[in-house]
């Protein structure tokens, strides 16, 4: 009898390629290219959070520990959550994982099975695509537009509910949009949830990395009572963490639990020491947080600043992130053929908005987490092409 299993399995043979890895290739060509294209803190991960990490190594913590993580991170994240949230968070409801990456992969197997339907912003970060479909499930778009302030809005999530519906995934401060979900839309989230029985899955690995002017909620933080949520969050953006790929996952303890047996079969667990500079982070003192988001607050200013004045480019102020999610569309490119030509003709690397969906079309991701000089040379070199054009 013949084997007619296929040599590559449908699943990794029809994974979503990644645009922004593509544009990134691209860019390697290109190694005097001013990039705005890296979604990472560029600051260093501070001292006493590395002396920690370290110090984990020096007394030996090199072997493996629990698959949920340990129980000083776990607590530790607890604590944090329990007081930002203003509810009872335990450290049996929190699972260490690889990054936020990992904890969307562990939110995603706890709720999702194949055939399963999962409600996706368009645009967004474009692993959730990739995610849903290992998993067998089937992503459902709902368009986030500029008439709504680049915000997710709960009557365009009702209007894709289907019986088939598992899980929503909200990510709020929004990456590429730089947006914050009004309180109202979550609250509503949260109600359809309970009516139709599926889970939220909210991705603020942004959570603290809102200015002034904003204020961002928590779908943790709509009522007291409602447990249909899982919230993802990461040390990567908020202490400039990201090569430690350390994240968590918060939520009911049914949900939490499979996830340690899970991770068992995964990576069996995150490295002990790299956990210790995660707990340095939450207990050690805040004010580096602190001033890393005002050196983005001032930076996103110099970004709308430079970006609106230039001929046919317009520049929303992003409420939180490091991303200046800009309107390209009299340019009358597609975002593709812009960030190429930008790249070829200009030495700028950016992110084409199609990256991250079809309602991506006609906008450019451009990172501010750059120094100010970057950001001025990247802008004149944007003027530069509106004056060729
Ligand atoms: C929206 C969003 N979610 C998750 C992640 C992954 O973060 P981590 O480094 O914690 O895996 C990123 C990283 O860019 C992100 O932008």
């Amino acid at each position: 009898m013949t084997n007619t299993h296929p040599r590559i399995s449908p699943m990794a043979a029809t994974y979503p390629a990644s645009s922004i890895r593509k544009m990134f290739n691209l860019a390697l060509d290109f190694p005097d290219a001013v990039k705005l294209t890296v979604g990472e803190p560029d600051f260093n991960t501070p001292e006493h959070i590395k002396a920690a990490g370290i110090r984990g190594i020096e007394h030996d913590n090199t072997r493996y520990v629990a698959n949920a993580g340990i129980p000083e991170l776990r607590a530790a994240i607890a604590r944090k959550y329990s007081g930002r949230w203003n509810r009872g968070v335990g450290p049996e409801n929190v699972m260490v994982s690889f990054g936020a990456m990992e904890a969307l992969t562990f939110a995603l197997d706890v709720t999702v099975s194949p055939g399963d339907e999962v409600i996706i912003p368009d645009p967004s970060f474009p692993n959730y695509m990739g995610q849903v479909h290992r998993l067998g499930g089937s992503p459902v778009s709902v368009p986030v537009t500029e008439d709504n302030d680049f915000k997710l809005r709960a009557e365009d999530v009702r209007a894709a509910i289907t019986d088939r519906t598992a899980a929503v995934l909200i990510n709020s401060p929004s990456n590429p949009l730089g947006s914050v979900m009004d309180q109202a839309d979550l609250e509503q989230i949260a109600d359809l949830a309970e009516e139709h029985g599926f889970t939220v899955i909210s991705d603020e690995v942004y959570d603290e990395m809102v200015f002034d002017d904003a204020v961002f909620t928590s779908i943790a933080e709509v009522r007291p009572d409602f447990d249909r949520y899982l919230a993802i969050g990461s040390f990567s953006k908020t202490y400039a963490m990201t090569g430690w790929r350390c994240g968590f996952v918060i939520g009911s303890e049914d949900f939490i639990a499979p996830m340690a047996l899970l991770q068992e079969g995964l990576t069996s667990s995150l490295p002990g020491f790299v956990q210790e500079a995660a707990v340095a982070a939450i207990d050690g003192p805040q004010d580096v947080v602190a001033s890393m988001v005002a050196s983005y607050a001032e930076r996103r200013e110099l970004m709308v600043e430079r970006i609106n004045p230039i001929d046919g480019l317009s520049l929303l102020r992003p409420a939180a992130t490091f991303y200046a999610w800009v309107n390209v569309k009299d340019w009358g490119l597609n975002s593709w053929d812009l960030a190429t030509q930008l790249l070829e003709k200009h030495n700028l690397a950016t992110i084409p908005g199609s990256a991250f969906g079809p309602a991506g079309e006609g906008y450019l991701r451009l990172t501010f987490a750059v120094s100010p000089e970057t950001i001025n040379t990247a802008c004149d070199r944007l003027e530069a092409f509106a004056a060729d054009r």
